[in-house]
Parts: C-alpha cells; structure tokens; sequence
C-alpha cells in the first residue's frame, strides 16, 4: 500500500481542480492511502528566504503556521501530486507558497519517490502549460523523482466545465499510481 499526498492547489471550491483531484484518488486509493490537503484551507505564509532553519534545531521555521501539519503528511508519502488552475501560466499562489517551504532540510526526512501534475486552465492554447511543465520536470531532475504522469485540461473556466474524458483521465492517473 502506498502513500499519496496531493496538494489541491486552488481556492475555488468544488470548481474544476477540486473535481480532477477527486477523481484521480478514487483511481488510487485501492492500492494507495490517498491525503488530499487543499491548499487554501491551511494558513501558509511564503517563504521569506532568511535560511534560519538551516541553523534551527529540528530545522523548524520561524513562521510558526499550517505547514507543520503539512510536513508531518509528506513525512510516510511516496508520491506527491501538485494540483492547480492555470493562474497567469503558473501554478496558484496558495500552492506556491506550500511548494516554497519545501525549501527546508526538513525535506531530507521525506520518502517521496514519485511526482505527479494536474492542471486545468480556461485556454485553448497549445503552450498553455509550456511554464509549469518546465519547472515540473527541471523539479523531477532536480530530485531525481519519477515522474507518476500529467493530467492537462484545456477550455475548462467555470466549475463543472471539466469534462467526464477528463476525470476519466485523473481516474486512470490514480488507478497506474
Ligand atoms: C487569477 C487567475 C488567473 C488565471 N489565469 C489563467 C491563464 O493564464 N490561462 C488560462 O487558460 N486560464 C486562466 N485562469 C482561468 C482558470 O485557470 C480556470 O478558470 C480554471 O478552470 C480554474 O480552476 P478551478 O475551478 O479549479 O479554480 C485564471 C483564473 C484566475 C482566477
């Protein structure tokens, strides 16, 4: 049994992130523990870049908030999956920040193996999603992870626009997981 940790980057309730993310942990939690954390429901400051937890014990941050919680979840998971609207051709705010305090030798206690994305965004264009994969895999080098695979929605703006082809997509990304 695995377990999956997935980050519901957007604040918009049951809009269309929620939908995909929902459907992509009932595919995986037959062989998975799946931990949805929606993001914008945890206070999390962003990274200020002062480095102190590099010098703390216990590697703790100054800014005493939600991402203790946060941590403690990413402790026993072997995939993580980032999900978030296209905002600007990056990735939310709120999810941003959480990624930001990734930046913490706290991380060194993580067992994270696989990464995986979900983005959905109201265009049509064809490089919608050029920027967040980029970083998406410089990411996977970076750590050397395994990518666990992408779920793109394109044309999906108001909540429900996501399709059941695309569900049926974050179902099956679950389901290979
Ligand atoms: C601040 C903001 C910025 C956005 N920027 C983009 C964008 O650059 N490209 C795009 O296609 N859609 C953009 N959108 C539309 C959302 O990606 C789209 O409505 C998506 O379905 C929202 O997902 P949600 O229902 O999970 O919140 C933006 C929406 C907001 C609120």
């Amino acid at each position: 049994m695995g377990k999956i940790v997935v980050l519901a980057g957007s604040p918009r309730k049951n809009g269309n992130t929620d939908r995909l993310v929902e459907a992509f942990a009932k595919g995986a939690e037959k062989n998975n523990k799946v931990d949805v954390i929606p993001v914008s429901d945890h206070n999390v400051k962003p990274c200020t870049g002062c480095n102190s937890c590099f010098e703390r014990e216990g590697n703790k941050c100054f800014q005493h908030d939600d991402m203790t919680e946060i941590y403690e979840k990413l402790k026993d998971a072997d995939t993580l999956i980032i999900a978030s609207p296209v905002y600007f051709y990056g990735i939310s705010a709120q999810l941003k920040a959480v990624i930001d305090r990734f930046h913490t030798p706290m991380r060194n206690k993580f067992h994270i193996k696989k990464l995986g994305l979900i983005l959905v965004g109201a265009a049509e264009l064809p490089e919608l999603f050029d920027a967040v994969i980029t970083q998406y895999r410089l990411i996977l080098n970076f750590f050397k992870l395994e990518d666990a695979g992408m779920v793109l929605v394109r044309g999906a703006k108001e909540k429900g626009d996501v399709r059941s082809e695309d569900l049926n997509k974050a179902f099956k990304l679950g389901k290979s997981i």
